[in-house]
């Protein structure tokens, strides 16, 4: 296929919705984390734009309900997976900016849990820094592809089992910047 900047033809899920959808999982992170700091764990580079409306979302919905703060610091790690036949899933993790981890509630923030190596790795990663807790928020899940079992406790939308790019998610680094979420239509 040729990369171009030109947006893919067909949108799965649009900016609105996006946003809708963002704004629910802020409120409802605001009511489970009332009261307690919040570490937001950004997983570079897929799940910048939705960590940054997430972070905003929780904004909001505290000024929405003013008793229930949620005091936030950012953190972000970044992966790197190796698809090839003889190591079909090893991830790497490249940078790792988690030193204030301990004792403090984590939640990652995923662009999109697929066969779930990623998340499986970066989550026995991060135990061994000693947080409180853990808890993953992605944005999009391929249930379908799943190859070893993770736990997601937020998730913005189920999609099938189909290449998407858009809102942080890339093909060969293209596309991040759509504000919405497309299939890559030919290969
Ligand atoms: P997993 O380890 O298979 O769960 O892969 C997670 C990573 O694969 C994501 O963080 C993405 O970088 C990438 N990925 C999986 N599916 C897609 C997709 O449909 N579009 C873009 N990237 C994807």
């Amino acid at each position: 296929m040729s990369v171009t900047n030109s947006p893919p033809e067909s949108v799965l899920i649009s900016e609105s919705h996006l946003q809708n959808r963002i704004h629910e999982l802020g409120a409802q992170i605001v009511t489970d984390y009332e009261n307690q700091e919040l570490v937001l764990l950004g997983v570079l580079r897929g799940s910048v734009l939705f960590f940054a409306d997430l972070a905003r979302a929780i904004f909001r919905a505290q000024v929405e309900n003013p008793v229930r703060e949620v005091p936030l610091r950012f953190e972000f790690v970044q992966l790197v997976s190796y698809h090839n036949s003889t190591k079909p899933s090893a991830v790497e993790l490249i940078r790792g900016g988690t030193d204030y981890l301990e004792e403090r509630h984590v939640l990652i923030v995923e662009d999109i849990v697929d066969t779930g190596h990623t998340l499986k790795f970066l989550h026995e990663h991060l135990w061994t820094l000693k947080p409180k807790s853990i808890k993953v928020c992605t944005l999009l899940d391929k249930p379908s592809q799943r190859q070893v079992p993770v736990a997601i406790d937020y998730i913005g939308f189920e999609i099938p089992d189909t290449f998407v790019v858009g809102y942080g998610l890339d093909y060969a680094q293209q596309y991040r910047n759509l504000p919405y979420i497309a299939v890559l239509e030919s290969t």
